[in-house]
């Protein structure tokens, strides 16, 4: 099939390079030109894990091309996945101003039948909203190609994106009417000759709804244990086990119940924002995915209470964040909690050190009054504390001694319960984690 993707970022490359994969003939599309410019020279625009090699293989097959006209990629196209950002607005909703002008050049530009697919995350009913636009914009310039609105919610994590599309859990599709959903089937077939796995078929709204609640259920398990966690504290119980003997439970399962300084990306607290507002603007009020929200928010400031509680004036200390990418194998700062803690630090006067194999040039760009690493030993030297953030392996590989003598003062705050408490203590650090035991003063 000839397809478009429109949108170059995380989610329309591994898109495209997907749907290279799987034979059809794809069109990237960005008004970025720069982005093109990269992609069209053989890079990408951002780090993610094998990314490269798929988008490469694509365009040497001669299946995949870029372009910043939207003309160029919706000549002759069947299937066009609209992934353009939706970022969000101060309310809490997601601005669709970007969907929106896509569904209003479409309807002028395409050049046959199409089906337009919503990739990007949107709140429920922007399809049918978009099928409107549509048919209006066609009626005022003449145009009668039928042109089908459809929803694909795309379920990638950063860092493991290729691996997550090339081999879903599920596929979801939905339309407002069934030739629409079995084009998009037909798109996917391929991959589901070889890979196979459940195809959930459902109309326009309940495809919205499906990754709506799939994500705001995600990060309430992670909420949830954060919240336990900040409980074990205080009674003396261990997070990681009480998650383990949970998690056994099939029903509850193992994922998502790592404790720590909370959820960041460019998903999670965007769309546990989009689905409170949702809500609010049918008259609900969805207090559990608020409680969500505000734990999250409260696991950053417990390690600022921490640091206190060991440090007494922050003013004037040195502090070192352990990682700054919102997770390990991603240079996405995006929501990162540990980007919140350095701007909370540095506000507090403190002088605040980074180290980040990855992000590292982004960090510059965003707090240049940060003091940038990308050796970990040396991000320690003489640091008054270390602050865990982000679990990479080069932070996995410290051992106590290499705190205990790098430090300044042998203070650790762990915010991913990475190393072993008796190790840690015994090495002679103040170490704390979030849910385990704290030591006895
Ligand atoms: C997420 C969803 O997983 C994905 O399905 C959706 O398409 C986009 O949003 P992503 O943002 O890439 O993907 O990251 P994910 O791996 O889900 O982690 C999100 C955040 O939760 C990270 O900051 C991570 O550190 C945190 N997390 C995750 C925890 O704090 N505890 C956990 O147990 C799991």
């Amino acid at each position: 099939m000839r397809t478009a993707v429109i949108g170059t970022g995380h989610v329309g490359l591994v898109t495209a390079g997907g749907l290279a994969r799987w034979g059809h003939t794809v069109i990237g599309m960005d008004d970025d030109a720069s982005k093109i410019a990269k992609l069209e020279a053989g890079g990408l625009p951002f780090f993610e894990p094998g990314l490269n090699d798929l988008v490469n293989e694509g365009v040497e097959a001669g299946r995949l091309t870029f372009t910043t006209d939207l003309e160029v990629a919706l000549k002759d196209c069947d299937v066009a996945f609209v992934c353009v950002g939706t970022p969000g607005l101060p309310g809490g909703g997601p601005n669709l101003a970007y969907v929106e002008r896509v569904g209003v050049e479409a309807a002028r530009l395409a050049t046959g039948d199409l089906v337009l697919v919503e990739k990007s995350t949107v709140p429920a009913n922007t399809g049918v909203r978009l099928a409107q636009v549509i048919a209006r914009e066609q009626a005022r310039h003449g145009k009668t190609h039928n042109i089908q609105v459809a929803s694909n919610p795309e379920f990638l994590k950063e860092g493991t994106a290729v691996q997550d599309t090339l081999f879903p859990d599920r596929v979801v599709i939905g339309s407002a009417v069934p030739e629409a959903g079995e084009t998009l089937r037909a798109v996917y077939e391929p991959m589901l000759k070889e890979h196979g796995c459940p195809v959930v078929m459902a109309d326009l709204q309940t495809a919205e709804l499906i990754k709506h609640a799939s994500n705001a259920f995600l990060a309430t398990k992670i909420s949830f244990i954060n919240q336990v966690a900040l409980i074990c504290d205080e009674v003396g119980a261990d997070v990681t086990t009480v998650a383990q003997g949970m998690g056994l439970d099939e029903r509850i399962g193992q994922q998502f119940l790592r404790a720590g300084i909370g959820y960041g990306g460019s998903c999670f607290p965007k769309d546990v924002n989009a689905f409170i507002h949702l809500a609010q603007s049918i008259g609900e009020d969805f207090h559990i995915l608020e409680a969500v929200r505000d734990v999250n928010v409260r696991m950053r400031e417990v390690v600022i209470e921490r640091l206190r509680q060991e440090l007494w004036h922050l003013e004037g200390k040195t502090v070192t964040l352990l990682g700054a990418a919102f997770k390990p194998g991603t240079d996405d700062l995006r929501e990162a909690p540990a980007m919140h803690l350095a701007k909370t630090l540095m506000a507090a006067g403190v002088k605040v050190r980074i180290f980040d194999p990855v992000a590292i040039d982004h960090v510059k760009n965003q707090l240049p009054d940060v003091e940038c690493f990308t050796d970990v030993h040396a991000s320690l030297r003489d640091a008054d504390a270390a602050v865990v953030c982000t679990e990479w392996d080069e932070v996995k590989a410290l051992t106590p001694a290499d705190f205990a003598e790098g430090l300044g003062y042998p203070i650790v705050v762990d915010g991913r319960n990475v190393f072993d408490p008796e190790a840690m203590r015994a090495a002679g650090l103040r170490y704390t984690s979030i849910g385990r035991p704290k030591p006895k003063d």
